[in-house]
C-alpha cells in the first residue's frame, strides 16, 4: 500500500476513489453501489448483497469500491474470532497485531472522501497461542478532527473538512482553509512502552493498548525540535523568499506545522533506536524538498537530527537505512492492493507464491519470527473477500509458501465488523519486557518497494549513523 506523500497535499486535481474503466462505459451499471459494510451496530441487522460478476472489469471496479466502504461500529471490546481453517499453532508466538487504515469514507450529508482521507479505525488482534484464540477489537482514532466531525450524541458524520485529498459536496475548492485533516490512519507504532497511530504529514495520535481508547495527540518533534524552523538557512534566492512568503500562511491560515511529520518510522533494533523523519510545510509547493531525520532513544530523547535539502519535487513515502545512510524511495503515485505473496530465495533463486484466491486481496504481510534462521516463522496478513465480502485473518507458515499446507490457519471477522482496507500494521509480541518492540514488516513487501521505486540516497550523516 503505498499512500501519497505530503508533498502534493493539496493535490492540483482532486481524484476520485476509482476510475471506472473505459471499456465499461457501454456497459449499464447498478444503479447504486451496494454496501457490503452496513451502517449498524447489531449482527442482527447484516445486509448482504453480492456483486454479480458482469465482466472481469467491472466486477473489479465493484471489487475496489468494495475495499473501501464505511465501517461505523466500533469492537470496543474483544471478541473471539471464529476459525474456519487449520488451528492457531501451539508454538505460535503470543501477541498482538494492530492493523490501522481508513475506516469513514461517507457521511450523513452527501459528502464522500477520498480513501486516503477516511478517519483512522484502528483494529486489533489479539492472538494467543496458549488457548489457541484470536480475540479481535477495532475502535475509531478520536483526532481533532473525529471529535468535530462526528456527532458525539447521535453518531452522525459532517465533513467539514476537504482533506487533502477530497472535495466536499457543495463545498468551495478555493478558500476552504480546513484542508489539513490529521486522520491518524495510516501506520501504528509501539515505542517505550507507548502505542501511536500516524499520519502522513501530522503529529502522531497516542492510543491505550488496552482499550484502543485514544490518550491524544502527541508532539513527539515538535516538542523537542522547536528551534529547528527558526534554525534553517536562508540563502536568499528565489525559492527562499518564497518559502519566507509562504510560511505564515501555511502555519497560520491553514494551521500547519512547520515540520510535518511523515508516518513511516524505523526501528534500528541494534542500537534501540526510533528513527521517523518529517518534510518541511512549505515544500509541498516548492520545487524542492527538505526532509530531516530524527532519532530517539526509548524514552522520546532526541539524540540526532540531521536535515537535507534535495532540489527537486519528490514524492516521499518510505524509506530504509544502513548504519551510514538513509535510504528515500521516489515513489509513483498508485495505491496498490496486493493479492499474492511472493517469497524470493535468493541463494537457491527459487520463487514461491501464495494467492489469497480470485477476487480476495490482501493487505501488507507481517513476519512473525518463531526460531533464529531467518525465515522460521509466520506470517500474518488479513484477507479481504470481496466476493464474499467477508475479512479474515491468516496465517501462513513462512517455510512453507506456495505448498498446499502454507494456511495454517484462517479466522473470520464477523460480517457486521467487516473492515476496509487496512494500511500498516505493527506485531507486538507479548513476551518483550520493556516495550520497544521491533516492526518486523514483510521481505517480500520491501522487495516489491526496491524493485518498483526509484532510489535517492542521501550521503553519509555528519554523525556516522
Ligand atoms: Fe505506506
Amino acid at each position: 500500500m503505498q499512500a501519497k506523500a505530503c508533498h502534493n497535499i493539496i493535490p492540483p486535481r482532486l481524484l476520485p476513489p476509482a476510475k471506472l474503466p473505459s471499456t465499461a462505459s457501454h456497459i449499464t451499471l447498478p444503479s447504486h453501489v451496494p454496501r457490503a459494510i452496513t451502517i449498524t451496530t447489531s449482527p442482527t441487522h447484516e445486509v448482504y448483497t453480492p456483486v454479480p460478476e458482469i465482466d472481469d472489469t467491472i466486477t473489479a471496479f465493484w471489487d475496489y469500491q468494495f475495499l473501501f466502504v464505511s465501517q461505523r461500529s466500533e469492537a470496543t471490546e474483544p471478541i473471539t474470532l471464529r476459525v474456519v481453517e487449520g488451528a492457531i499453532p501451539t508454538d505460535f508466538p503470543s501477541g498482538k497485531y494492530y492493523l490501522t487504515g481508513p475506516g469513514l469514507f461517507a457521511d450523513d450529508h452527501g459528502s464522500t472522501v477520498h480513501p486516503l482521507d477516511g478517519h483512522g479505525y484502528l483494529r486489533t488482534f489479539e492472538i494467543d497461542s496458549g488457548s489457541g484464540q484470536v480475540k479481535f477489537m477495532a475502535r475509531y482514532i478520536e483526532t481533532e478532527a473525529q471529535a468535530e466531525e462526528r456527532d458525539p450524541v447521535t453518531g452522525k458524520w459532517r465533513f467539514t473538512h476537504r482533506g487533502p485529498f477530497s472535495v466536499l459536496k457543495g463545498g468551495k475548492m478555493v478558500g476552504n482553509t480546513k484542508v489539513m485533516k490529521n486522520v491518524a490512519n495510516t501506520s501504528v507504532l509501539q515505542w517505550g512502552g507507548r502505542l501511536f497511530c500516524l499520519w502522513e504529514g501530522g503529529d502522531p495520535y497516542e492510543i491505550d493498548s488496552k482499550t484502543l481508547k485514544t490518550i491524544g495527540k502527541f508532539e513527539l518533534i515538535n516538542n523537542n525540535c522547536e528551534s529547528l524552523a527558526e534554525e534553517q538557512k536562508f540563502n536568499g534566492d528565489f525559492l527562499d523568499v518564497a518559502a519566507q512568503i509562504l510560511k505564515p500562511i501555511l502555519y497560520g491560515v491553514f494551521k500547519m506545522s512547520p515540520k510535518r511529520l511523515l508516518s513511516h518510522y524505523k526501528i534500528d533494533t541494534r542500537r534501540n533506536r526510533l528513527l521517523i523523519m518529517s518534510c518541511n510545510a512549505e515544500d509541498m509547493l516548492l520545487p524542492r524538498s527538505n526532509f530531516t531525520f530524527y532519532e530517539f532513544d526509548s524514552n522520546f530523547q532526541l539524540l540526532q537530527s540531521q536535515e537535507f535539502d534535495i532540489a527537486d519535487h519528490l514524492m516521499i513515502h518510505d524509506w530504509a537505512f544502513t548504519d551510514t545512510h538513509y535510504i528515500l524511495f521516489g515513489n509513483r503515485i498508485k495505491l496498490d492492493i496486493p493479492d499474492f505473496i511472493f517469497e524470493l530465495n535468493i541463494l537457491l533463486n527459487s520463487i514461491h507464491k501464495w494467492s489469497a484466491g480470485r477476487r480476495r486481496f490482501i493487505g501488507e504481510p507481517i513476519f512473525i519470527p518463531r526460531g533464529t534462521t531467518e525465515d522460521d516463522g509466520y506470517l500474518l496478513v488479513v484477507e479481504y473477500a470481496v466476493s464474499t465480502q467477508r475479512c479474515y485473518l491468516v496465517i501462513l507458515d513462512a517455510q512453507r509458501i506456495g505448498e498446499k499446507n502454507d494456511v495454517v490457519a484462517r479466522l473470520e471477522v464477523p460480517r457486521h465488523l467487516n473492515f476496509p482496507l487496512g494500511f500498516h500494521g505493527f506485531w507486538a509480541p507479548s513476551n518483550t519486557s520493556n516495550g520497544n518492540l521491533p516492526n518486523f514488516e514483510s521481505k517480500c513487501k520491501d522487495s516489491w518497494s526496491m524493485l518498483e521505486e526509484n532510489m535517492v540516497y542521501l550521503g553519509n550523516s555528519k554523525n556516522s549513523r
